[in-house]
């Protein structure tokens, strides 16, 4: 099973914007530690920053068919973007909003998420934890999504042996 992660605008910047609220770490290093967490338990990861909404929108997208589910700090985007909530509810996965600050403790305008409703959860104010965090909810929902098509798969089968 796959997660597609997606970074939107200025998180390329991380480690050296704003430090004392996003912290030290850098993009990648949090994607490696994702990386090592997804590996370990036997997922597949990909991940994709952008600064432009509309590759944002495409990449939400393209995750329909490729992707079991979709960790997604939209940042800036977060507050603004209805084409990018529009694009999560389309493709009906799972999917985790992520934050590193507390955006409900910051600038009024930051509380207000229009993504969230499309999301399955959200995570916010955990520093770079917080991409570790949805990593375990995400893993947590594609194994209970798994275990529940296998049960299915296997009542069917039933089924059909019953009938025959
Ligand atoms: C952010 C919070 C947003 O309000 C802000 O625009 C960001 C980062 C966070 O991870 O805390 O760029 O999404």
């Amino acid at each position: 099973m796959k997660i597609a992660v997606i970074q939107g605008p200025n998180l390329n910047m991380l480690g050296i914007r704003e430090q004392n609220i996003y912290g030290p770490m850098k993009l990648e290093d949090i994607h490696t530690q994702m990386k090592n967490v997804a590996e370990q338990n036997g997922f597949e990861i990909e991940f994709f920053q952008s600064n432009l909404e509309g590759e944002i929108v495409d990449r939400v997208q393209e995750c329909m068919g490729d992707s079991d589910g979709i960790i997604i700090n939209p940042a800036g985007y977060t507050h603004t973007s209805i084409a990018i909530r529009d694009a999560i509810s389309a493709v009906k996965l799972p999917a985790i909003e992520v934050h590193i600050s507390n955006v409900h403790a910051r600038e009024e305008f930051r509380s207000k998420s229009l993504i969230a409703p499309v999301c399955s959860g959200q995570i916010v104010g955990m520093g770079a934890f917080s991409y570790h965090l949805a990593m375990m909810g995400m893993m947590q929902i594609l194994n209970e999504v798994k275990a529940m098509k296998e049960q299915q798969a296997a009542a069917q089968a039933q089924q059909a042996q019953q009938q025959a």
